[in-house]
């Protein structure tokens, strides 16, 4: 292998990395800790709002990163979740009806008042269980195919509601809107 082609695969494993680090792709619980060591420093997490690159997260993923210190999940989900979360009408939801959505504060809990863009594909959460704080884990986890909280028993559904479990909320949507097709601006 010559220089050139040498110097031109560190080039692809530093991009590589550079864009892990930026986004990283968590699962659950078990790797948040491994995610958290990757994040940037205190000064960059105090920051109110941050830009999100979503342009590599597939459909039926999910990315998290940290913001204001707590980890939020930015899921790009499948048509059969948006089905399903869009199938539940609120007498279902007999925990919190509810959107928790900082950006509309007193919608009710339909999937539409939950997700980020009219179609439904992103759901962006504060990935913190609304019981006691534990994270989630997600990626069709629970008896509702959303996310399940092992810590004490919590089912989220694939639109982040509480269905059945200890806590007293849904997973709050926090503020955010997509500033161009492949970015998401949290706070
Ligand atoms: S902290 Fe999630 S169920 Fe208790």
């Amino acid at each position: 292998m010559s220089h050139a082609e040498a110097d031109a695969g560190n080039r692809r494993d530093f991009l590589y990395y550079a864009t892990a680090g930026a986004g990283v792709v968590a699962t659950g619980a078990a790797v948040w800790p491994l995610v958290d060591q990757m994040n940037p420093s205190a000064d960059v997490q105090a920051l109110s709002s941050i830009y999100v690159d979503v342009s590599g997260v597939e459909v039926g993923t999910q990315l998290t990163v940290k913001w204001r210190g707590k980890p939020v999940f930015v899921r790009r989900r499948a048509p059969e979740e948006i089905q399903a979360a869009r199938d539940v009408i609120l007498d279902q939801l007999t925990i919190d009806k509810l959107s928790q959505n900082a950006n509309k504060p007193d919608a009710d809990a339909s999937d539409a008042n939950r997700s980020l863009d009219e179609a439904g594909e992103w759901l962006v959460m504060i990935g913190v269980c609304t019981h006691l704080g534990c994270v989630p884990i997600g990626n069709g986890a629970g008896d509702f195919g959303g996310w399940f909280c092992p810590c004490h028993g919590s089912h989220y559904d694939t639109s982040g509601r509480i269905r059945k479990g200890p806590a007293p909320r849904n997973l709050d949507v926090p503020v955010a809107q997509f500033t161009d097709d492949s970015t998401i601006l949290l706070g």
